[in-house]
């Protein structure tokens, strides 16, 4: 009997610990070959993915005895959970796990954008000592605003607090009094409001239809020519071409982008536009996070498989 599918690059003690109870069988390639993970899917009572493997429709279709999906991340824009509830197949996740390294590379990239780290490095390294080419900006006294104010954008706001930023935060479906961000000082405002007064906007938006294509050339139109726009969330959410002009005609100082609308992405105009920071999706790529991730998807798969209640389930399924 087959127990566990893993088709991405997701391994650790954890991974080991539960190959010992069940059949587990690791192909880390399989998300490139989804005829192949179609022809394979209908042995497997579980699948263990990351961001990369499209958990669709016609997978949850063909997998016969699949009982539950165990999401290694946060973000489940690659898992049709309607189609999985439909099936009665149950979706767990992993909803905090990668938080505090997704918010350490976003306040990573502010600092290296205010800073002017990269470019500085790269003069440097080529023999120059161009000192007064790389003035920057402090946080000291700044605005941060969070664009999405779950716990991933908190703990970003939080350490941009410790910088002494003040902080703005737009998120239509998170309460005004949230006691952790009333403790950041944090005022709740508008899209527009946020973008026109902040320093740094940093996005922690989901991919939703309600948020593609949400920061676009009109919204960025709203930003203070000095600020910086980071996006360590999902590349969808932003207009690429228009980020690529705003760049480029200087009505934003810069930006990072850790998420592409397409991954790996297609060239485009953002490789050529000026102070453009680009890393492939690495937010959550720490040795803290991927133990903590991999530790509670292969614990939640673990329960499911034996008939317990998952503790991170994102949908609601009848027990089988
Ligand atoms: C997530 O959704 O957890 C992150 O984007 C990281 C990932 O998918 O690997």
């Amino acid at each position: 009997m087959h127990d566990v599918l893993i088709t991405e690059n997701i391994r650790g003690e954890a991974t080991q610990r539960i190959a010992q109870r069940f059949d587990v069988t690791f192909l880390p390639d399989l998300w490139k070959d989804s005829a192949e993970l179609l022809r394979r899917i209908p042995e497997f009572r579980a699948l263990i993915v990351r961001n990369q493997t499209r958990v669709d429709r016609a997978l949850l279709d063909a997998a016969a005895k699949l009982v539950v999906v165990g999401r290694a991340g946060v973000g489940l824009d690659n898992v049709d959970v309607k189609a999985a509830t439909d099936l009665n197949i149950l979706v767990t996740s992993t909803p905090d796990q990668n938080a505090i390294s997704v918010a350490e590379l976003a306040i990573g990239m502010t600092l290296a954008l205010a800073r002017k780290i990269i470019p500085a490095h790269e003069n440097t390294f080529i023999g120059n000592w161009n000192r007064q080419h790389f003035y920057g900006v402090e946080l000291y006294g700044k605005t941060f605003g969070i664009v999405g104010a779950g716990k991933i954008g908190y703990l970003t706001a939080s350490r941009a607090r410790a910088f002494g930023m003040k902080i703005l935060a737009y998120d239509p479906y998170v309460s005004h009094d949230n006691i952790y961000l009333s403790e950041l000082a944090a005022q709740f405002v508008s899209l527009e409001d946020l973008l026109s007064r902040s320093d740094v906007v940093s996005c922690h938006l989901p991919s939703t239809p309600e948020t593609a294509g949400l920061l676009n050339g009109r919204m960025f139109a709203r930003m203070k020519s000095t600020a910086f726009f980071v996006n360590t969330a999902r590349g969808e959410v932003v207009v690429e071409e228009d980020l690529a002009e705003a760049l480029a005609s200087g009505v934003l100082a810069g930006a990072a982008l850790d998420v592409r609308s397409q991954e790996p992405p297609r060239p485009s105009a953002l490789e050529r536009a000026p102070n453009i920071l680009l890393t492939p999706h690495i937010a959550a790529f720490t040795h803290e996070a991927q133990q903590r991730v991999t530790a509670a998807i292969c614990e939640d798969v673990a329960r499911v498989l034996d008939g317990l209640t998952a503790q991170n389930a994102v949908n609601r399924v009848k027990r089988r």
